[in-house]
């Protein structure tokens, strides 16, 4: 199958697995007295998803294995997905999980596919907002039917730049809050949306102009990465290897101001 035609199908999975996650945002407000352990809910509503992407998937394309959040299917170990001559999906079914338990409607459906350790295609479907951003090898990345562009913002003191605060390993801290510093002070701002894929989606569109974080998965980045790539943007590890879907740093940005940010994130 053509790939333009798989993301087609990616895009309707998506869609379709966004609609079941939005009916069940709206549940979740209504039965919370009812129902005692919220994470429980999200839990089921995660994994629920992500089978419903996963059954999809293996119907249209078989040959291909699953490296997901969840653990719903088989994984593929992450030695053999780096220099692994086959085809992964790589799929967070809910990027954004505290949003949603919280009501603050930003999280988003992530799929993406890789073929012999190269991204060939990605879709990110931000469902509340019903924007679906996506893109294939070869060509450009679209927004709901539109092409669009990374930001054209040459310096960092005209940019907005994303991130997410660590909630879970915290030895990078004090150099975390270093580059905290720097940017809040030289640059328009910084936002944590809490949701990476959304993150990406956005530094694609040009609505962020850089985003980086710390201790990411490959699920939560690898669709939105190669939107941004695809948009014209530059990526990644925080020292400028090419390893960063799988390097649980990443940095993404319009390029233009990715050395800089490059160096901020190393600042001694
Ligand atoms: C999380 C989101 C968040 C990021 C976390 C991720 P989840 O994914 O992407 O923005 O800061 O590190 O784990 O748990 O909501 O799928
Ligand atoms: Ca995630
Ligand atoms: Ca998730």
């Amino acid at each position: 199958m053509h790939l333009n035609k798989l993301t087609e199908k990616v895009i309707e999975v998506s869609k379709s697995t966004g609609a079941f996650i939005r009916e069940q945002y709206f549940l979740f407000n209504e039965e919370n007295v009812e129902i005692k352990s919220l994470n429980s809910l999200v839990s089921f509503v995660d994994v629920t998803a992500e089978k419903m992407i996963v059954e999809t998937l293996k119907n249209i394309f078989p040959e291909a294995g699953f490296l997901t959040e969840e653990n719903t299917t088989e994984q593929r170990n992450l030695q053999q997905t780096q220099g692994y001559d086959d085809w992964l999906w790589i799929i967070d079914p809910l990027d954004g999980t505290t949003n949603f338990i919280h009501g603050i409607p930003t999280f988003a459906v992530s799929i993406g596919l890789m073929h012999n350790g190269k991204m060939k295609l990605g879709v990110v479907y931000e469902i509340m907002s019903d924007e679906c951003f996506s893109a294939f090898e070869g060509s450009q990345s679209i927004l709901n039917g539109k092409p669009i562009h990374v930001s054209e913002r040459k310096n960092l003191a005209d940019s907005l730049i994303a991130t997410g605060f660590p909630y879970e390993k915290f030895d990078f801290i004090p150099q975390y809050l270093k580059t905290l510093s720097y940017l809040m002070q030289h640059t328009r701002g910084i936002r944590r949306i809490g949701s990476a894929a959304v993150d990406l989606a956005y530094t694609a569109c040009g609505r962020f102009d850089g985003f980086f974080e710390y201790n990411l998965n490959a699920w939560d980045i690898a669709a939105g990465a190669f939107i941004v790539q695809q948009a014209g943007g530059q990526l990644s590890n925080f020292t400028g290897g090419d390893n960063y879907i799988f390097d649980r740093e990443i940095l993404a940005s319009n390029r233009f101001i990715h050395q800089e940010m490059k160096t901020i994130i190393n600042l001694p």
